[in-house]
């Protein structure tokens, strides 16, 4: 059964980018091994297009894994593109034995995949700052029940993992 694990930085107000898209509000104790840890971990790391340019403009693109790019007008760099409806992309990486699956951005394919009721779990860096704007993880109506299972500080950073608990 696949299982499909949100990863984001936020700030303590939720935000996974300021208003201009950037991630400049980022501690400079963060480190980015956890993240890059999982990815490697994972079968496939997704991004939606809107997340795939933040990581190529922040210097952060190629990702470690297996990347998955979900847009129907990009051709991005180091990563195969995928297109269809959330349900439709788990079921297709399935068949090609890809079940563990990191969702790493943004808002909109977040939200597509909660809505559709994929996302098992999710893991936040919670940073030091307050943004007071810009994009949350999800749009607003999503809602969720989850379960804390890890908190850890790392540096001046919470990280902390949640499990979706399904009905
Ligand atoms: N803090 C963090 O950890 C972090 C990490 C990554 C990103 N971010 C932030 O996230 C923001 C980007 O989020 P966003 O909501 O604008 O964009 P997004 O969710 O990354 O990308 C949305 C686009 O992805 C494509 N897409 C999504 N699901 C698809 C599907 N099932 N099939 C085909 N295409 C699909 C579509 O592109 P097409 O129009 O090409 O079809 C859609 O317009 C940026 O501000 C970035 O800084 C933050």
């Amino acid at each position: 059964m696949s299982t499909v694990t949100i990863y984001h930085t936020t700030s303590l107000d939720g935000r996974i980018a300021d208003g201009s898209g950037g991630f400049e509000w980022i501690s400079e104790q963060y480190s980015l091994d956890a993240f890059m840890a999982r990815c490697e971990q994972a079968d496939a790391v997704l991004v939606g297009r809107g997340a795939y340019r933040s990581y190529v403009e922040s210097e952060m693109w190629p990702l470690p894994g297996r990347l998955i790019v979900l847009s129907t007008t990009a051709q991005p760099e180091n990563a195969e593109v995928r297109a269809g409806s959330a349900p439709e992309l788990v079921a297709s990486l399935a068949d090609e034995g890809m079940e563990n699956l990191l969702l790493a951005g943004g808002t909109t394919t977040n939200t597509a995949f909660a809505r559709a009721g994929l996302v098992s779990g999710i893991v936040l860096d919670i940073q030091p700052s307050l943004l007071g704007e810009g994009p949350g993880v999800f749009e607003d109506g999503v809602s969720v029940e989850l379960r804390l299972r890890v908190s850890e500080q790392m540096a001046d950073i919470m990280h902390v993992e949640f499990d979706v608990v399904h009905a």
